[in-house]
């Protein structure tokens, strides 16, 4: 694929990393890419980062036509950049697309696109500890029609975002309350798609969760209100008696990247993992009985975040003394030594840019 690249005369100042946040600044390019039926994916260009023009009756703001990745790049040691399990992204990006009938990008020119716009701002790599290059892949439908119809024409951006840890207190320990009212998803519904109306959906209940003092929420399935699925915008991975337990792929919950490395990570480590539904119940009965030993936010946003709090139904239970527990350190420091170039490799997870 053939990728123009028009680079800014304006380029930004990069920020000290404790001033990073998250998503909040953007580097000095982006990718687009334009689709129609007749001509497929065309005019594939790196741009200085700018807004983006579209008709008002654009599918996207009326009907939600829109899909979305999130993945990292890293500044290892020796000050290459790297990219964490790409591939599964691109590839999850195709399922997310399909499952929204918008237009695939294939994974491989995703991936190219990707590639060459890290080069392009590649000194927006930050190398402190803690800190990495967000990457932001979306797709969307533009069709300018409000009668309900398929996508015909669609754009494809990315954009990148220098980031430091996503909670606000880095990887101390969060409070989470599980949300009664709202459902995030139902079986059969996009649940495991990667796409912006599961989060718009979920939105509501984030912001009360906050304003309770939470950092976010635990959803429960969509139909029994009685399993667990996963966190606000992460998946989530408990310790009971000695036993790994995470909810399994029902449909419902997102196949996250971050996940299926920590559950390959388990069976490295000779971890046997119970991925399995697990009622809110059980998880309770464990808090209450003090054999809820560790319960931890996965995603690549978060990356390993325990979970200090458990919040249901009025009852709040403390897990491991809000201290973060040795398995979440052992993930944390094993992943992000990987995603770093740090440590060793294993799995062939990270590639150069
Ligand atoms: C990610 O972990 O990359 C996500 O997409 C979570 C996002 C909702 C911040």
């Amino acid at each position: 694929m053939y990728i123009s690249i028009t680079k800014t005369t304006h380029p930004g100042t990069l920020l000290p990393s404790d001033q990073l946040g998250f998503g909040i600044h953007y580097t000095d390019h982006m990718f687009i890419m334009d689709y129609s039926d007749e001509k497929g994916w065309y005019d594939p260009r790196i741009v200085p980062f700018q807004n983006i023009s579209l008709s008002p009756a654009a599918c996207v703001f009326h009907y939600g036509a829109e899909v979305f990745e999130g993945l990292k790049a890293y500044r290892r040691p020796d000050g290459e950049v790297q990219l964490f399990r790409p591939w599964d992204n691109m590839e999850r990006m195709k399922n997310s697309a399909i499952r929204l009938g918008l237009p695939v990008v294939p994974p491989e020119d995703a991936l190219e696109a990707v590639k060459a716009l890290v080069k392009v701002d590649e000194r927006w790599v930050p190398s402190d500890p803690g800190t990495s290059l967000y990457i932001r892949p979306f797709l969307y439908g533009t069709d300018a029609k409000l009668g309900l119809h398929g996508v015909h024409t669609a754009q494809f951006i990315i954009i990148l975002s220098p980031v430091g840890s996503y909670f606000d207190n880095g990887m101390e320990p969060v409070k989470i309350i599980v949300e009664t009212e709202d459902v995030r998803a139902i079986r059969g519904g996009t649940g495991e798609a990667k796409c912006g109306g599961n989060y718009g959906a979920s939105n509501r209940a984030g912001e009360r969760a906050f304003a309770n003092g939470y950092s976010q929420v635990l959803w429960l399935d969509g139909v029994e209100h009685k399993y667990v699925e996963e966190g606000g915008g992460m998946n989530v991975v408990f310790k009971i008696n000695g036993r790994i337990i995470t909810p399994m792929l029902t449909g419902s919950i997102l196949p996250g990247v971050t996940r299926r490395s920590c559950l390959q990570l388990f069976e490295d480590w000779g971890m046997p993992v119970e991925e399995r539904l697990i009622s809110v119940d059980e998880l309770f009965e464990a808090a209450a009985n003090g054999t809820l030993e560790e319960a931890m936010c996965v995603g690549t946003a978060a990356v390993i975040c325990p979970i200090g709090e458990l919040t249901y139904e009025g009852k709040a239970y403390t897990i491991n003394n809000f201290q973060t527990g040795p398995l979440a350190q052992k993930l944390y420091d094993t992943l992000t030594g990987i995603q770093w170039g740090t440590q060793p490799d294993p799995h062939g997870w990270t590639c150069k840019v």
